[in-house]
């Protein structure tokens, strides 16, 4: 079987010599399309490919319909956002993601970025200290509960939202689950966000939930920028000077920001969540494992498109 892994932002060089072994122990053929800046090239190249890693790169209905022999998609990384589930559900394409894979490397990042706007970026001046601050976790998932963890460390009181844990399996971390947003957002002096971008949740954050926040109040997003609502986060930092925000790949409107809230607001220029060593090898190793496994006995964990 072929296997292609293309990846826009490539993955770290151990990595891929990782996932070459385990694909050719197993028999099979690994092709490689690193750094391409023509999607062409990406329609080409998956082409006569069997099995397909990806990281964000987009896999759309046109990727699907050019690649007439693929059988199985994985994206190595938590959100498949950038997968057409129904376009691979269409033409019984198994999707997969590799959950927890790289949630250290976002966890760590959510903390560097309290950092940063804690200490006014970096800049000359009177910052504060995480200690005995109150972090709310929107979505106490994989990369929430490993937030919650090193916040701990911080000295930081944790509390979490999510609907789809119990509040007793959140509690047993020793953390405090609350049961609405607007309770998380007027609790908490910082709000991670670990929520996935899908029509539920794109734009879901805004007005309502930031102008809650307590004085002081920080939104850090190293989930997705397409879950907040930008216009209403520009009129509530307008209105509140107090207001933060720090985001894990610049927002659509980045100028605006950079230009009216300066120290207030910063944003990577490119998603670096997951650019760690640890996490390409976790999610780069995990995504061809799970490609072997699927062609040797047609193991489908990780399925996402069931
Ligand atoms: C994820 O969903 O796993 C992270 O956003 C990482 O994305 P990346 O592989 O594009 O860095």
């Amino acid at each position: 079987m072929k296997v292609l892994v293309a990846t826009e932002k490539p993955f770290a060089k151990a990595a891929v010599d990782g996932i070459r072994e385990i694909v050719e122990k197993a028999g099979h053929t690994l092709v490689l399309l690193e750094k391409y800046t023509d999607v062409n090239d990406f329609h080409k190249a998956v082409a006569d490919a069997d099995a397909l890693i990806v990281r964000s790169d987009k896999v759309t209905k046109e990727v699907i319909d050019n690649a007439k022999n693929l059988k199985i998609v994985v994206r190595a990384g938590a959100g498949y956002d950038n997968l057409d589930l129904a376009a691979c559900t269409a033409r019984n394409i198994v999707a997969m993601n590799t959950p927890g894979q790289n949630s250290n490397a976002v966890a760590e990042l959510a903390i560097g970025m309290m950092i940063y706007m804690a200490r006014n970026t970096f800049k000359p001046g009177t910052g504060a200290e995480l200690k005995g601050k109150k972090i709310g976790l929107h979505a106490y998932g994989n990369v929430g509960r490993l937030v919650a963890l090193l916040a701990k460390g911080f000295g930081m009181e944790v509390y979490a939202y999510d609907p789809f844990i119990s509040a007793e399996n959140i509690k047993k971390d020793g953390v405090i689950p609350v049961d609405s947003e607007e309770k998380l957002y007027e609790t908490c002096h910082y709000i991670s966000l670990h929520i996935p971008a899908n029509d539920k949740t794109k734009k879901s954050i805004g007005y309502r939930f930031l102008s809650k926040l307590p004085k002081g109040g920080c939104l850090i997003n190293t989930a997705r920028k397409e879950v907040i609502n930008e216009e209403e986060l520009v009129k509530v930092m307008e209105e509140r000077a107090d207001i933060k925000y720090c985001s894990d790949v610049a927002p659509d409107n980045a100028a605006e920001m950079a230009e009216k809230f300066q120290a207030r607001y910063f944003a990577t220029p490119k998603k670096m969540g997951a650019e760690t060593a640890e996490a390409n090898i976790n999610a780069g190793l995990a995504s061809a494992n799970q490609i072997v496994k699927f062609f040797a006995n047609g193991d489908k964990t990780f399925q996402v498109n069931k």
